[in-house]
């Protein structure tokens, strides 16, 4: 370990799932995700999010300390997965897959919970007379990006792909981490499925053009889609770059499928750059990997 610092929140304990690097930055991720031991004996959640409370990023110098942490005040949110980070002249830019509650279930009334789970993974029309805030669509996670100015210290803010399609655990090129980058690997929710057993099932993939604008959708970024067969769920993306890769997309796509309707898990490798297209390989599993969340990819 070459750095180790004590950030001093004021806050109680609170969980950080992911942090980001750039040139010369750690981009650290606060928002309200509370949790403790004495908070069931108060008669609280042991994890709950506070969706009342304030959300900042804080930006810190590699080998900085909490005193050298400039915080940029956000929009409240419970994002688990960052995409990238990089800077950009006197910007630091932020994309992450942006969630509105904590996805970590806690022991609390069983009812409660499904009757949560069913409005929260789906998105909902929020036009329509029964929407809550709290609860429709708090699930529903589709990448945001955050635009840090270090200079006026102000913040932009906003989604990057249409509504209407929810997705997470994000990969890229590593090659790329903390510099700025062009593309980004999703796995697409089954918003309904997700709903109906309370956990993300995912049934298809996305490929992100982060400089590519989609003119129809107000400018949205522009996003390839690879979809499966029906009953068809995935887990564990990674990419996987070509030893002589030349492009930032010269590569697979790595990643577990489970076919529901014959019990056979495989391995499907995409090509990156041919997303849309038939997988190059299927690879056949002995036995059903069971759906699970992060993947990664060894060389041997
Ligand atoms: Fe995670």
């Amino acid at each position: 370990m070459l750095h180790k610092v004590d950030l001093k929140f004021k806050s109680s304990a609170c969980i950080i799932h992911d942090v980001g690097v750039t040139e010369n930055y750690n981009i650290i991720l606060d928002y309200p995700q509370k949790f403790g031991i004495e908070r069931p004996i108060l008669g609280k959640r042991f994890i709950e999010f506070d969706r009342d409370a304030k959300s900042r990023i804080g930006v810190m110098p590699r080998f900085g300390d909490e005193e050298s942490i400039l915080w940029f005040n956000v929009k409240n949110h419970c994002t688990y997965h960052l995409i990238n980070c990089f800077e950009d002249d006197d910007k630091v830019i932020v994309r992450g897959c942006k969630l509105l509650d904590t996805i970590i279930t806690t022991p609390d009334d069983k009812i409660e919970r499904s009757e949560w789970y069913r409005r929260a993974y789906i998105q909902h029309d929020e036009s329509s007379q029964d929407y809550d805030p709290s609860k429709d669509g708090v699930l529903f996670s589709r990448p945001y990006e955050w635009r840090l100015n270090l200079k006026t210290h102000r913040v932009e803010e906003g989604y990057l792909i249409e509504n209407g399609v929810a997705m997470d655990f994000p990969v890229i090129n590593n090659q790329f981490t903390g510099i700025k980058n062009k593309y980004s690997y999703t796995q697409v929710a089954d918003s309904i499925a997700s709903s109906t057993i309370g956990m993300f099932k995912y049934k298809m993939f996305a490929k992100l053009y982060f400089d590519e604008h989609d003119e129809e959708i107000n400018g949205n970024i522009k996003v390839e889609y690879h979809v499966m067969d029906d009953n068809h769920f995935c887990s564990g993306i990674e990419f996987v770059k070509k030893q002589d890769a030349i492009d930032e997309d010269d590569g697979w796509v790595v990643c577990y499928v489970h076919d529901e309707n014959k019990n056979q898990s495989k391995v499907y490798i995409i090509d990156a750059k041919n997303f849309s297209k038939e997988p190059v390989a299927k690879l056949k599993l002995p036995q059903r990997v069971p759906y699970g969340y992060h993947g990664i990819y060894l060389y041997k």
